[in-house]
């Protein structure tokens, strides 16, 4: 017997590593938004996870990945798989951009900073958001991987010319224009909670943050949230608590039009890829317009509830416009086997901003790095699994809707 118990018994050593500790349990990114979840301020929380009123398109962008079955091929020596691709003459490790988003040092004070690092050890590229808390250098001097920055535009367009200029003078090499926020949706999460950025400190977030000991030291300690890349730029820069709301309804521009994609292409020499485009007609407007590709997306189900699911529209879109314009599939993206359905379906990349967000929350740097180890190595047993040996392998007879 005992030699039975002993052959079975193994203690594993005690990891004093708290972070490495915290990771080891982690295998989706679902797992890192339950850490995330207890981590973080509830407002904060529910700002990153939230979605526009009911909450159903950001549902959906979600749960749509699991209406898709593989049509595996098998005995096709898949001893070697190689999930890069090329992008806009670009390399990448596999075909995932992590999309822009806000505030990014609400999750954790290193942010943008962070992610940016961590894209370029994954080999892929980095977004920027205009209304990031890490200003275009500040991200370009720690990172020398692939960036994009992406552009709301302001009311003031010399604003706007200046950030694009300063990217490109930054080796930035794309820009995304995103078109689905003339006004912001309203996250009813936040409405509730009266959430500001950065937030503000009243009695109930003293409350709050006494219970969330890790983020409120690491979020007190550091420099204080500002909208880095317009300080001093005569708009709202972020050093008092406003609502987003507020800030996007005085700030941008509801009247942006086509004309202005056209006025951004005069001023950018590289590559312009729409964000929030969804539909087919828009799809096809977009090719006319000249742009070199469109983010089929839904803000993350934060705009526009009952809007289309970006993964449902990928196939219609590619029907008409494939091959004329880069197809990013962005929302919903948890795992590495929702990146080869949405290739299988005509999208030629996806981008996931939540993804890293809640990563970032659980732990930090290191758990945006282990978040991209699950996406790449899902991405790799999925092309091994369905007999795919390169990304132009992988086609339309691999899924089915069921
Ligand atoms: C910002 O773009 C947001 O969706 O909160």
């Amino acid at each position: 017997m005992i030699e039975t118990f002993r052959s079975v018994v193994r203690f594993k050593p005690i990891e004093l590593d708290r972070v490495k500790r915290r990771l080891s349990g982690v295998a989706t990114v679902d797992d890192l938004r339950a850490i995330a979840r207890r981590r973080l301020p509830r407002g904060v929380f529910d700002y990153i996870d939230g979605g526009a009123e009911d909450e159903r398109s950001m549902a959906r962008n979600v749960g749509a990945f699991g209406r898709i079955e593989f049509r595996p091929r098998v005995l096709r020596d898949v001893s070697r798989v190689d999930p890069s691709t090329e992008l806009f003459g670009r390399r990448l490790a596999f075909p995932l951009i992590l999309a822009p988003t806000g505030f990014t040092r609400i999750a954790h004070s290193q942010g943008e900073l962070a992610v940016a690092r961590a894209a370029q050890r994954a080999g892929i590229p980095y977004s920027l958001s205009t209304v990031s808390t890490r200003s275009i250098e500040e991200v370009a001097a720690v990172s020398d991987g692939p960036k994009w920055f992406q552009v709301y535009t302001w009311r003031d367009r010399g604003l706007v010319r200046e950030l694009v200029e300063r990217s490109a003078a930054a080796g930035y090499e794309a820009l995304w224009l995103t078109v689905d926020t003339a006004v912001l949706g309203r996250r009813e999460r936040d409405v509730r909670r009266g959430f500001t950025l950065p937030p503000k400190i009243g009695l109930e977030t003293i409350f709050d943050g006494a219970f969330h000991p890790g983020w409120t030291l690491d979020f007190l300690r550091a420099e204080p949230i500002t909208f880095s890349n317009v300080v001093d730029k005569g708009v709202d820069d972020g050093r008092t608590a406003v609502s987003l709301a507020g800030q996007v309804q005085s700030q941008f521009d509801p009247s942006l039009s086509w004309d202005d994609v056209e006025w951004l292409r005069s001023i950018w020499d590289g590559p312009i890829v729409l964000k929030g485009i969804q539909t087919v007609a828009d799809a096809k407007q977009a090719v006319a317009s000249g742009v070199a590709g469109i983010a089929l997306s839904n803000h993350g189900g934060r705009q526009l509830d009952d809007a289309p699911t970006p993964i449902e529209l990928v196939e219609p879109v590619a029907q008409e416009v494939g091959g004329q314009i880069a197809i990013i599939c962005d929302g919903g993206i948890r795992r590495g086997a929702d990146i080869v359905k949405a290739i299988a379906l005509g999208a030629d990349a996806c981008s996931a901003g939540r993804a890293y967000l809640y990563a970032l929350g659980a732990a930090g740097e290191r758990g945006v790095d282990h978040m991209l180890g699950i996406m790449h190595d899902g991405v790799v047993r999925t092309m091994a699994l369905s007999g795919c040996r390169t990304i132009d392998e992988i086609d339309r007879s691999l899924v089915t809707w069921r």
